[in-house]
């Protein structure tokens, strides 16, 4: 098995600090365009195989995509990360361009890889990726709701005093501070209601900070988040590889299904050795599904820019 990062920044670098420490694969490589930071951060994370017990080999490369030919999954992180008071939406512009050059280039030595998306703004990037590369839709995967819903569940997790791996919850729709959607109905702790435990306010609290759950990193950090993004990649890298057929949501194309269609945008799917392999119908309610149809209107909206950056 063979994985690639592309993009050695804070995100990129955890993720595939993750994916090492999980021996998720034989061969591991890094690749970023700044000269000698891939290799650096490659190096330094080998350097901790003795220590955590780990046999991954990391490689890391300036801008090299031979070196990652024969991946079987690609995770690509690259472009500019949020800065304080900034959307993810407002990356637009530049990441699209750079988004869509790496799929072109990793698909030249990868031609048969999982490509994951994590750079921002995420569904637009995965919609980009899906329409510039023409692949099968269960080869493209964006990564977000499976980090929007770990964060409900830490916020859950701090409202109700359990252990957040006893707790069941979803966000599906865009991967916007906006566009979110935490489904607070459907979260449980074990197998029960977490309103059975939260009122109405407290819920509707926590479904507020998890829609802002990178926002507050970024104004705290001055620079978007990197150790969920990271683990959450590395999660879903590790289903892929290891054909666990967990259930995440993820930013993928839909085609009909929650009444959407030409759109990528998060909903719970089951992934595994193929990619994302089915999507899993929750059933919204008629509020749901009408927060879900606004969400898509402002993720079309966005996708609609990519036009534009086309014709510039
Ligand atoms: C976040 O929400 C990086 O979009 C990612 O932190």
């Amino acid at each position: 098995m063979k994985i690639t990062v592309v993009g050695a920044g804070a995100v990129g670098a955890t993720c595939a600090d993750n994916i090492a420490r999980r021996e998720l694969a034989e061969d591991l490589v890094l690749l970023d365009i700044k000269e000698g930071f891939a290799e650096g951060k490659a190096l330094d994370i080998m350097q901790t195989s003795a220590l955590l017990g780990f046999d991954t080999r990391v490689t890391g490369v300036t801008n090299d995509y031979s070196k990652t030919a024969n991946s079987d999954v690609v995770v690509i992180t690259s472009g500019l990360p949020r800065k304080p008071g900034m959307t993810r939406e407002e990356l637009i512009g530049t990441n699209a361009k750079i988004v869509e050059g790496v799929c072109k280039s990793i698909l030249q030595y990868s031609p048969n890889a999982i490509i994951v998306v994590i750079s921002n703004p995420m569904d637009t990037m995965t919609y980009l990726a899906l329409k510039s590369t023409g692949l099968q839709k269960n080869r493209i995967i964006g990564m977000g709701g499976i980090l929007d819903s770990a964060r409900f569940k830490c916020y859950l997790q701090k409202a109700l005093n359990c252990s957040a791996n006893d707790l069941h919850a979803v966000v599906v729709g865009g991967h916007g501070d906006t566009t979110m959607i935490p489904l607070t109905r459907l979260a449980t702790l074990n197998g029960l209601p977490v309103s059975n435990y939260l009122g109405a306010d407290q819920l509707k609290q926590v479904a507020a900070d998890t829609m802002v759950g990178g926002a507050t990193l970024t104004k705290l950090l001055g620079t978007s988040a990197w150790y969920a993004p990271g683990a959450a990649g590395a999660a879903l890298v590790e289903s892929i590889v290891r054909n666990q057929k967990k259930v995440f949501p993820c930013c993928v194309a839909l085609d009909g299904e929650y009444g959407q269609k030409d759109i990528c945008m998060g909903v719970p799917v089951v992934i595994g050795s193929n990619g994302w392999e089915k999507i899993i119908d929750y059933k919204l309610t008629a509020d749901e599904q009408q927060e879900f149809n606004k969400s898509a209107d402002a993720v079309r909206s966005m996708n609609a820019v990519l036009d534009t950056l086309v014709q510039a």
